[in-house]
Formats: structure tokens, sequence, C-alpha cells
């Protein structure tokens, strides 16, 4: 009989700060998320030394919980994999150094794990068979980026934005349009009771690549925003239904390309931003092969699919020591 590996994972790159034991890469025993929007809300978007004030106050608590929800004790947890860039540096340093301490005070081995790959692996935690290779789509507040993947943890990166991330277009464009944040979930809501066929937004194609670009439409966005009064048949939400088309339009064409040109069996989504609904079922009408998405709670920040990286990196035989640093710009490949 093989035993279970649990993993523990740690994130609070951001605004998030999470803990989840994760078995065997694949089954989620706790997932405990301790958000702070609401904090940050008041500020319109995420105040850096705020997010790292609060995880300090909340990362002990939420590692307790999450034992304690996983039913597990210290010497049921095989490894420790805590998030180790990219992200605000502040806040990635809570985590991380949570992490070594409890590496180094229960003889644990130590997995640093990159965010995004993290983001990735939430694939895995849906149950879905996944053969390599495989594209994923990876878009959130932060980043929008194309990636083969040929086998677990090797990744090429066959394009990423040049300018804004998809989710801080969202978040930018929810701005200009008098909404809250975290922008996506209320663009989303808008565009819902509008008419994308109002307005024509730009799409940036960058032809021959698979590069993204996204301050163009937000630009466009601010132009309309400002001459909606001469535009009297024009709502807010259909630029918002006009907006969230166009970003999925360029996302979708552009992964369905990647898709075919590699001959992958799958495409998966992740990140934030593939949360969003319209993203998703344009995925699924369009790509023309299995589309593999996790549940929104696994889209946005959490720990359990920094734990799911975690366990892969762990078998491959990754080990991280006590010299690992937080790196705001790690990049994935
Ligand atoms: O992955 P994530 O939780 O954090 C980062 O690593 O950045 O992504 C957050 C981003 C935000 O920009 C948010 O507006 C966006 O994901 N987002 C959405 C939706 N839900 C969250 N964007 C579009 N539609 C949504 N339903
Ligand atoms: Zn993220």
């Amino acid at each position: 009989m093989t035993t279970a590996i649990n993993v523990l994972g740690i994130e609070t790159s951001c605004d998030e700060t999470s803990a989840a034991v994760v078995r065997d890469g694949r089954e989620i025993l706790s997932n405990v998320v301790a958000s702070q929007i609401d904090i940050h809300e008041a500020f319109g978007g995420v105040v850096p030394e705020v997010a790292s004030r609060q995880h300090v106050l909340a990362m002990i608590p939420t590692i307790r919980r999450a034992l304690a929800q996983a039913g597990v004790d210290w010497g049921d947890i095989a490894c420790v994999a805590p998030t180790c860039g990219p992200g605000l540096i502040g806040a990635l340093l809570v985590g991380l150094n949570a992490g070594k301490g409890i590496a180094f005070a229960r003889h644990l081995p130590l997995v640093g794990i990159n965010h995004l790959e993290g983001h990735i692996y939430a694939n895995w935690l849906t149950g879905a068979v996944i053969d390599f290779p495989t594209v994923c789509l990876i878009v959130s507040g932060a980043h929008s980026d194309l990636v083969l993947m040929t086998g677990h943890n090797t990744y090429r990166v066959l394009g990423r934005t040049l300018d804004d991330a998809a989710g801080e277009a969202f978040d930018k464009v929810a701005r200009i349009l008098g909404l809250g944040y975290p922008g996506g979930p209320a663009i989303q809501k808008l565009a819902a009771q509008g008419d994308p066929s109002k307005l024509r937004l730009p799409r940036a194609w960058l032809e021959g690549t698979y590069d993204f670009s996204f301050s163009g439409l937000k630009t466009a966005v601010l132009r309309v925003a400002e001459g909606m009064d001469d535009q009297p048949g024009l709502t807010r939400a259909d630029v918002a239904a006009s907006f969230q088309e166009s970003v999925a339009d360029v996302l979708v064409t552009k992964t369905k390309r990647a898709a075919e040109e590699f001959g992958v069996r799958q495409v998966l989504l992740a990140g934030g931003v593939a949360a969003n609904a319209l993203l998703r079922s344009e995925m699924d009408r369009q790509i023309g092969r299995p589309v593999i998405y996790p549940p929104i709670s696994l889209c946005t920040d959490n720990a359990a699919m920094i734990a799911a990286a975690g366990f892969y990196r762990f078998e491959a035989g990754f080990r991280s020591d006590f010299s690992l640093d937080a790196k705001a710009n790690l990049p994935l490949a």
C-alpha cells in the first residue's frame, strides 16, 4: 500500500491569505482563503503595504484552520509549498517565511512554487484527465500568458501581454465605468444587461505572435466613456458588454491557433479572468477540443492550487533550501 502525500500549500502573493492541504496533488482536504477584498475595496485596488500587514495578522490562524479542516496533524504533512513569486514582494515574504519556519521547525521538505504554476495546477484539482502536450491560457490581474506544457513542471511561454494584463484591463475599465473593485465580476454583471453589437471596440491582433496587448482597448473605452452624453442610445452596460467581447475574442482566437499549431488534446484555462462566463462559453464553442477550467473558487488566488503544483514538484524530486527568496518578477519558464 502506498501512503498518501499531503502537501501544505501557502499563498500570499497579493490580497488573499490562504493555506490548504491537498492529498496526492488532486484531492482538496482543506482550502482556507482569508480575503482582504473588503479592506482594499475602499481604495479601489490593492494597497501593497496594507496587504502585507494583513497577511501577518491572518497567516498563522489561516494555517491552523487549514490543518483543522483537513483533519490532519503535522505528522501527516509530507511537504510545505509556499508561493515564492511573482507578486507583491512584501506580501510574498510573509507566506514564504511562514513556510520556511514550518519546514525548519518540523523538519519538512520545502518546495517553493511559482504563483502562475499554481494557477495552472488548479486544473489538476478538477478531476479531469490531462494529457501532454497541452496549452494553458493564464489570465489574471497581473498576467496574460499563453503557455505550452510538454510535461509536468515543463513550460514554454508562447506569448504574453506587452502592457496591461487581461484582469488589469477589467479592473481599469470597471473604474472608468464607475464600478467597484475587483472589476472582472462587476463588468460581467453589468455586461449581462448590455448589447455588445452597439459598439465595436478595437482588438490588438499583433499578427504572427502569441502576444497580447490590452492598453489600446482600455484607452478606447475611456474615449467612449468621455463622450457618452453625445450617444444617447449607448449605455454603460453596452460598453461593458463590448469590452468583454473584445477581450474574449482575442484570447480565444490566439489560444485556438496555439492549440492547432501544437496539436494538443485539450486546452486549460487559469487565473482570475478564467472565471469569466463569456470567456468560458466562447472557449467551449470555438476551441474544437476539450477545454478544462477550474471552478470559480479555484480560478482566483488560493493555496490549494499551490499545494497541487507542490505535489508534482515534490514527486519529481525538486527541493528548495532556506536560501530561497521571494521574487516579485519570478518568471515561469
Ligand atoms: O488570479 P487572480 O485572483 O489574482 C492575480 O493573480 O492577479 O486574478 C484577479 C483578477 C482581477 O483582475 C479580477 O478583476 C479578475 O481576475 N476577475 C475576473 C472575473 N473574476 C475575477 N475577470 C473577468 N471576469 C470575471 N468573472
Ligand atoms: Zn493569481
